[in-house]
């Protein structure tokens, strides 16, 4: 089996964040056929389409994340809900990604989606809000399993290790569903 390399966009910024302690425990849970590599976007500006049509370079960091982005073989998100929607640090990455206008670095990748609130419904708003954007960017999503992870507050230890074992059964089962979805869309 083909190695994988996928980038993590975690849609957190926060430096105590469950999604991020989901990221690493996907990241060991996941098939030895899959690479995880988080991918930061906190240093980005937000977007402004003047810095990519006018006289002045794109920001540095912009190009930065394009350039790490581009070269991957899929995408997992795995992200919060803010108001019933993605945090605005993650819209601007994927704004920053998907231009200039024919240039987008999303386009093609099989993507992944796994949202983590402490609350009942597991960011489900978010989750597919982002597969509205999915669309539009041309990324196949994984559609099953689907994952959304409530009670986040209780799923991780003192050291942020995922220490609920019927947690960490799904999400395996959840990542080398993954695994084969990029096979089969990649071929
Ligand atoms: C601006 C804001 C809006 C939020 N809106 C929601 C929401 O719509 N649904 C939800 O389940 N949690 C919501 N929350 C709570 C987050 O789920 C919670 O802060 C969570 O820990 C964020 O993920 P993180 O731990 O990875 O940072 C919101 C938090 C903030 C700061």
């Amino acid at each position: 089996m083909a190695t994988r390399n996928v980038a993590v966009i975690v849609g957190s910024l926060r430096k105590g964040s469950y999604n991020r302690m989901m990221a690493h425990a996907l990241a060991a849970l996941a098939p030895p056929s899959l690479k995880l590599e988080i991918v930061e976007i906190g240093a980005l500006p937000l977007y402004n389409q003047d810095d990519d049509t006018g006289d002045t370079a794109a920001p540095t960091a912009w190009t930065a994340f394009r350039e790490r982005i581009r070269p991957v073989d899929a995408v997992l998100f795995v992200t919060p809900e803010y108001n019933r929607s993605v945090p605005a640090a993650l819209k601007n990455a994927i704004d920053v990604g998907s231009r200039p206008y024919g240039k987008s670095v999303w386009d093609g990748k099989p993507a992944a989606i796994v949202s983590v609130s402490p609350g009942a419904i597991g960011a489900f708003g978010a989750n597919h809000h982002l597969r509205q954007s999915l669309v539009f960017l041309n990324m196949p999503p994984l559609q099953q399993p689907e994952a959304y992870i409530g009670g986040a507050a209780n799923l991780f230890d003192a050291e942020g290790k995922l220490a609920n074992p019927g947690t960490a059964d799904f999400l395996k089962k959840f990542m080398e569903a993954f695994a084969a979805w990029i096979d089969k869309v990649l071929g």
